[in-house]
């Protein structure tokens, strides 16, 4: 039985090193600390937005929990609901070790919906057989039951009269009308998790905010939970419930979407919200310093990733490791030993 009281997603210390390549056949040089000891957990239905400057580990962390990647240390488990139809995946379950049915049944919890809905779906596929494909590697329905499936679905993200579209080619669409494609094609299988990585970003500006809407109105109608990957604090502030701040492969700040937003803590979210005007007439703050460019961590030094670029860092800081989260209000976590 679901127990509602159980996060659908607990990750601990997740970690994932790329080596860097050394000359052939030598050892590697050093290791990319793409995410490093990052925790997290998400309840059902609930959006966590995860926000950072490029390259701070956001779409390494989905790939890691749709085990596109495995991790080099930490554990991503899972709560999933119960289906009396799909007994291979109920209850808790440790994503590191799913036997092969698990595997197929995971692939139908965990989704993704890409930045570019283009790059993800095959040029000679019509509409009909692009959201269809999940329903027969998941042996959903039959052909006739999966038409219907499939009108509904484009019914449900507007793409309407379902007719019109379902024998049509990507090519054919509109940016947008892609994206809702690759949208009904994550939702059609139930999925209790989809893994958006920056869905409106290839996207012009005015069908942005719709795609959003439809993303949020359809989470909500079949309580999926969302990993929001996203840049854009403003975005993130529309879609999250919550948001987690990363920088250099760690989560500096995490905190519900509007405590985050209005009392940032840690001196890199202050200097993201300063950077990146959030449209909220009530808050003015004066921004911070931040100067330089995020480096990539490679070995970084055993001290606070943002040291060299904070505003706020104090002889302490350099001399002492890089600071563990700790809930400084309730619900709201940061790591830095001067907040
Ligand atoms: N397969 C890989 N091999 C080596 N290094 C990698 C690999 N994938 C990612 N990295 C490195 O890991 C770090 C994190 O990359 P990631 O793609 O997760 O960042 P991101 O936050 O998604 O960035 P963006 O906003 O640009 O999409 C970067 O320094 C990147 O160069
Ligand atoms: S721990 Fe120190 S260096 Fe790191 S963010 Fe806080 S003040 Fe800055
Ligand atoms: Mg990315």
């Amino acid at each position: 039985m679901e127990d509602s009281n159980l996060p659908l997603v607990e990750v601990d210390g997740l970690t994932k090193l790329f080596p860097v390549a050394g000359n052939l056949f030598r050892k590697p040089t050093g290791f990319v600390h793409a995410v490093d000891g990052v925790s997290f957990q998400l309840a059902p239905g609930e959006s966590l937005g995860l926000v950072g400057e490029s390259g701070c580990g956001k779409t390494t962390v989905g790939k890691l929990l749709l085990k596109l990647l495995e991790p080099t240390a930490g554990s991503i488990s899972f709560n999933f609901p119960g289906d009396p139809e799909d007994a291979a995946l109920q209850g808790h379950v440790d994503a590191a070790t799913l036997t092969r049915r698990q595997m197929r049944d995971f692939r139908r919890h965990v989704q993704l919906i890409f930045q570019d809905p283009y790059e993800s779906m095959n040029p000679r596929r019509t509409i009909y057989d692009t959201i269809a494909e999940p329903l027969s590697v998941q042996r959903i329905g039959n052909v006739l039951d999966r038409v219907d499936r499939v009108a509904e679905i484009l019914t449900l993200v507007g793409l309407t009269p379902a007719t019109t579209f379902l024998f049509r080619y990507p090519h054919e669409l509109s940016g947008g009308q892609r994206q809702r494609v690759a949208i009904a094609r994550a939702l059609i299988v139930g999925p209790s998790l989809v893994v958006a990585d920056e869905p409106t970003s290839m996207l012009d500006v005015s069908s942005r905010t719709g795609i959003m809407s439809l993303m949020q109105e359809l989470a909500q109608g079949m309580r999926v939970a969302y990993l929001y990957i996203t840049h854009d604090l403003a975005v993130a502030r529309y879609m999250c419930d919550r948001i987690a701040v990363m920088y250099m492969g760690k989560i500096v700040e995490m905190a519900d979407t509007e405590e985050l937003l209005s009392n940032p803590l840690h001196p890199y979210t202050k200097a993201l919200l300063s950077a990146v005007p959030v449209p909220d007439p009530e808050h003015h703050r004066a921004p911070p310093e931040i100067s330089g460019e995020v480096p990539v961590p490679v070995d970084p030094l055993p001290r606070c990733r943002f040291f060299d670029r904070c505003p706020a860092a104090t002889a302490f800081c350099e001399g002492n490791p890089h600071p563990e989260m700790e809930e400084k209000s309730p619900r709201h976590y940061a790591a830095c030993y001067e907040t």
